[in-house]
């Protein structure tokens, strides 16, 4: 297999806000990050990727670009930028870019200036169209909940299209001058430096036609943009015009509404260089009967689709969190007895499937959910959207719908600032107001503690991407699964010199397993002492096949 440094690397994702915040006015930075890059070395990753840290009215925490060339005075200048890179670059440290480009923000100049002047060219760079009668052009709605149309103030029965917040207006990629816009985009990070990009929800960008979608409670109108052929041809002309002129560089998607099929046609036509599937990220929380109950969950739950995965296509983004996601540990382990064990676990589980590994900021230490936020305290807009959505559909309190939002898709759980020490703020800043709390439990679960302690969390993580790092059977090997039950995952990893068996409970549960350990040598695990044939709650190994 070619070896690429996106096959050979494992990703950390940063999210910036919530980071390290070095001057103390409650947001991350990137002199934050520029202080934390040797933890990251000393960690093990090879490539940091950053959520978004362009300009931005920050409605969707950079996820709504108003200049793709300034760094938002947040986070710092473009002079940081470069010092970040510099100083990545001097520790063997790659970034990778959040391209943000099926929407902008209202506030981008060539949004106002569409909105001002309708015969400005800008114009044609978003979706501008007449209702239908008194509705809007057409049934489609937001993945934010309520309708992807919003009314051009000042003008009569004239809507645009936002397939997520109304400061959020899609791009339409009809337009060659759009095309051209993001190739620029990509050209000026790609000069700077930077090795690749995740495409946010790239595979929403073309819109083949706005007729109206099909009877759906969420996102009613994809079949009419997601995964269509014109996405895949603006993906090929990127490759072909500007990352084929860089060298090693690519491009991760993110993607939805995807078949393995298309997934790796993605690939194929070399439109991506792989992408994230989301079957298990929503595995738990959309399988609520009755809606309002504590949905629950089995550990197959989780890997039998990232098998799927796993098996049907050449290469992949695995991943357990993000900054959408509700934190690992919270939702697939265990908070409380078996804290460590069930992190560590999903730590080797993670670290030993195929395709390029992502680490979201905060996982390494077993950051967990914050239990107690209340819907005052939340920033996330998509859960206050939700919050709202489900007090008015299922005529219920907003403290009933927000508990629901807040045990499944609160994506606040993921975004509080990182627990670096015991400190104040967690070490997240001296103790000045943070932009969203800091979860209560960091005088525990924090960096400073686990570095001390050579059982933590963190150090296990150390030692497991140390592991893969030096493994070309974790990242080149192929993937079989072998028989997996209800609480227990099974697979191998196969090249024609090594054979490397990987088995993790992922349950509570002590389970008795005649077969284990026959012939196999233990190469790693999370329990400091294996009783033979036996997995004890959340035990995980990996062993070479003799
Ligand atoms: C992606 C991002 C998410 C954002 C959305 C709209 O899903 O990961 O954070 O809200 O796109 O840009």
């Amino acid at each position: 297999m070619e070896k690429r440094a996106y096959k050979e690397r494992i990703i950390y994702q940063i999210y910036p806000l919530s980071f390290k915040d070095s001057n103390n006015d409650g947001y991350g930075d990137l002199k934050g990050i520029i202080q934390k890059l040797d933890y990251l070395k000393e960690l093990g990753v090879g490539m940091i990727w950053l959520s978004p840290i362009y300009n931005s009215p920050m409605k969707d925490n950079g996820y709504d670009i108003s200049d793709y060339y300034k760094i938002n005075p947040l986070f710092g200048t473009m002079e940081d930028f470069d010092t970040l890179l510099e100083e990545t670059k001097k520790r063997d440290i790659k970034i990778v870019m959040d391209l943000v480009v099926n929407h902008t923000s209202d506030q981008h100049p060539w949004f106002q200036e569409a909105l001002k002047n309708k015969d400005s060219k800008y114009r044609d760079y978003y979706y501008f169209r007449k209702g239908n009668g008194k509705k809007p052009p057409n049934n489609w709605n937001s993945a934010f909940s309520g309708y992807c149309w919003e009314k051009v103030p000042n003008e009569d029965n004239m809507y645009y299209l936002h397939l997520f917040t109304k400061e959020q207006p899609d791009l339409n990629y009809h337009n060659e001058e759009v095309i051209k816009e993001v190739e620029n985009i990509l050209k000026f990070y790609l000069d700077k430096g930077v090795a690749g990009f995740r495409c946010d929800v790239i595979s929403q960008i073309y819109k083949t036609s706005l007729e109206n979608g099909k009877f759906s409670l969420f996102s009613r109108g994809r079949e009419h943009y997601e995964n269509q052929e014109g996405a895949f041809k603006i993906l090929e002309r990127f490759r072909r015009e500007v990352l084929d002129k860089y060298d090693d560089v690519f491009l991760v998607g993110e993607t939805s509404s995807l078949t393995p099929k298309i997934g790796q046609e993605f690939i194929d036509r070399r439109a991506l260089d792989m992408f994230f599937e989301f079957d298990h990220a929503f595995c738990k929380s959309f399988k609520l009967v009755p809606i309002f109950k504590k949905p629950v969950y089995k550990a197959k739950l989780l890997f039998k689709p990232i098998f799927k995965w796993q098996k049907e296509v050449s290469w992949i983004g695995a991943y357990l969190e993000n900054h959408d996601q509700l934190r690992s540990v919270s939702r697939f382990g265990d908070e409380k007895k078996f804290f460590k064990e069930s992190a560590k676990a999903l730590s080797l589980f993670l670290l030993s499937l195929k395709g390029t590994i992502f680490i979201y900021q905060g996982q390494e230490i077993g950051t967990l959910n914050y239990k107690n936020l209340t819907y005052e305290e939340t920033d996330d807009c998509m859960a206050k959207n939700a919050t709202e959505t489900a007090m008015k559909m299922l005529h219920v309190s907003k403290r009933r719908a927000f508990k629901w939002v807040n045990d499944t898709v609160n994506r606040d759980h993921a975004r509080a600032p990182f627990q670096w020490d015991d400190s104040i703020n967690g070490g997240f800043n001296e103790g000045h107001q943070t932009w969203i709390k800091i979860n209560d439990n960091y005088k525990n679960i924090n960096v400073k503690n686990e570095v001390n302690d050579k059982n933590s969390i963190l150090n296990f993580y150390k030692k497991m991407i140390h592991f893969r790092n030096h493994s070309d059977t974790l990242k080149y090997g192929s993937f079989e699964e072998i028989k997996s039950n209800s609480y227990v995952a099974k697979f191998l990893r196969r090249t024609n010199d090594e054979t490397l068996l990987i088995v993790a409970n992922l349950s509570n549960k002590q389970i008795k397993d005649k077969k284990l350990d026959e012939t196999k040598e233990i190469l790693v695990s999370n329990y400091d002492k294996h009783e033979n044939k036996v997995l004890k709650p959340f035990e995980a190994i990996i062993y070479k096949i003799k």
